[in-house]
């Protein structure tokens, strides 16, 4: 799907990097506008003279193309907030002309490496649908520093989010979204098992099996291992509604449109493994993704039916809207019972999260203080924040059912991103520290580097907490 090819020297497929510059490569020269009229200062009669008459103040992301006596462009002044945030230079691949481009700027590493992470995000364009061609990318001399291997994983996983929600359910049903799995586990030697269709109640996956079973493209649970036995374990769930209609409790037509990205916590899931196996941290992976499309026939499954789960929790269906948490629950209780180091979950579990955060802030709920503290730092470190929400234990009892065990949703409907999270916590082990990211996983305003679609949201930010644990 994103893979990187090499070509002399240059990577490309939507972005492209050179090694060194030549004579027609262009400097981009940042600027802060709290230090702008200072550095003017130094600059030459006729830039100062263009960027006061062209009216350039240094705005963070105000650009000034520069021509020299002959008309030919350069230079480019280029205003930047601070230097380092990810998404500075985000806006230049989209904004500048074709033609070989290098930073004028010192910057150490880690600032080298998320200015060339944030450039080739920039450069992302999800065109197969579109007849016309993808439009032509500028080239980025490599920042010196940057760490080249890393800028390639994180374009890698985050295109990858990208990609698998922005496609269609057509094409990217249960059966794609594993197909997908396996091409990700060919890359890197990982073994991947998926159980289908009725062999889901065979072995015991019984809501998974009654969340899928009235689509014609049955459900799936993928199982991707990866690593080495005695490295610490980390399982990673990822919700897979490869569409989500809302069942026989059918979503009205504003709140369906946007549903296949209902896969997205897959996406995240899969991204992140391919974080893990690319930059190769010491662990042993497990990624477990229920992988279904919630719709209606006559076999569908109703409100008021009960399931006995995995766990062997009994579950009343309140709502076959709240179909997330059911697919999650037989995932999460099967990477639980390998009693892992961790258990880390995204999913596009509830709007009330949305409500409660907005669109960009991914809700992170745990049962561990000082994974939320790991969390909260890396999110805030990486321009990739995460807002930790309380697992309120007095709201458990809104999950109480006349029939069942427990309900799949709770009376009313207040909290309800709460009460999601409540309900996954009954199906992982006291002891177990576990993760759960509730995610939008989709830029619903467009901002350099994001272009409107799927987005990795909280990914870089678990990364990280991973990458300082373990390395
Ligand atoms: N996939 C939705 C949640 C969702 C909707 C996430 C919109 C992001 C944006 C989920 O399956 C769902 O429909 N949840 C219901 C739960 C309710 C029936 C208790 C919701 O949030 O309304
Ligand atoms: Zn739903
Ligand atoms: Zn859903």
């Amino acid at each position: 799907m994103c893979a990187i090819v090499t070509c002399e020297g240059e990577y490309y497929v939507t972005f492209k990097f050179r090694n060194k510059a030549d004579a027609k490569t262009i400097p981009i020269t940042p600027v802060e506008k709290a230090v702008f009229a200072a550095w003017l200062k130094n600059e030459p009669k006729e830039i100062k003279n263009w960027l006061k008459s062209s009216g350039f103040s240094a705005k963070p992301g105000e650009i000034s193309l520069i021509p020299d006596a002959s008309g030919t462009l350069t230079r480019v002044i280029f205003g930047v907030k601070n230097h380092d945030g990810l998404w500075d230079y985000a806006g230049l691949p989209k904004a500048l002309p074709i033609g070989s481009f290098s930073i004028d700027a010192r910057m150490a590493g880690e600032k080298a490496t998320n200015m060339a992470i944030g450039w080739a995000l920039g450069c992302y364009q999800f065109a197969k649908y579109k007849s016309a061609k993808p439009r032509k990318v500028p080239t980025l001399v490599w920042p010196e520093n940057a760490e080249k291997g890393r800028v390639k994983a994180m374009y890698d996983a985050v295109t990858l989010v990208r990609d698998l929600i922005n496609t269609p359910a057509d094409d990217m049903g249960p059966a794609e979204l594993a197909a997908a799995t396996r091409r990700l586990g060919k890359k890197f030697k990982a073994d991947v098992r998926v159980i289908t269709g009725n062999n889901l109640l065979k072995q015991n996956y019984p809501t998974i099996h009654a969340v899928g079973r009235a689509s014609d493209d049955p459900p799936r649970l993928i199982d991707l291992r990866w690593g080495k036995d005695h490295h610490p374990k980390v399982s990673i769930v990822g919700k897979g509604v490869c569409f989500d209609t809302g069942g026989l409790d059918l979503k009205p037509a504003a709140g369906m449109l946007r549903m296949k990205k209902d896969m997205g916590g897959a996406a995240h899931a899969l991204a992140l493994a391919s974080l893990i196996m690319e930059l190769r941290l010491p662990v042993r992976l497990r990624v477990l993704v229920p992988a279904v499309e919630n719709n209606v026939s006559g076999n569908a499954y109703r409100p008021s039916d009960v399931i006995k789960t995995r766990k062997g929790i009994t579950v009343e269906v309140g709502n076959t809207d709240a179909e997330g948490r059911l697919v999650m629950c037989d995932a999460i209780a099967a990477a639980d019972f390998e009693k892992p180091d961790l258990i880390i979950d995204f999913a596009t579990l509830t709007g009330a999260a949305r409500v409660a955060l907005g669109t960009d802030l991914p809700a992170m709920f745990t049962n561990t203080d000082e994974l939320a503290v790991e969390l909260e730092t890396a999110g805030a470190d990486v321009d990739d924040a995460v807002w930790r929400l309380p697992l309120w234990n007095p709201y458990r009892g809104l999950l109480k059912s006349e029939v069942a065990d427990i309900n799949n949703v709770s009376e009313g409907g207040f909290g309800g991103a709460i009460t999601a999270a409540l309900y996954l916590q009954e199906f992982v082990s006291d002891g177990t520290p576990w993760a759960h990211f509730d995610i939008m996983a989709w830029n619903t305003r467009a901002r350099p580097g994001r272009p409107i679609g799927g987005e990795a949201q909280s990914l870089r930010a678990v990364f990280e907490m991973l990458e300082r644990r373990y390395t």
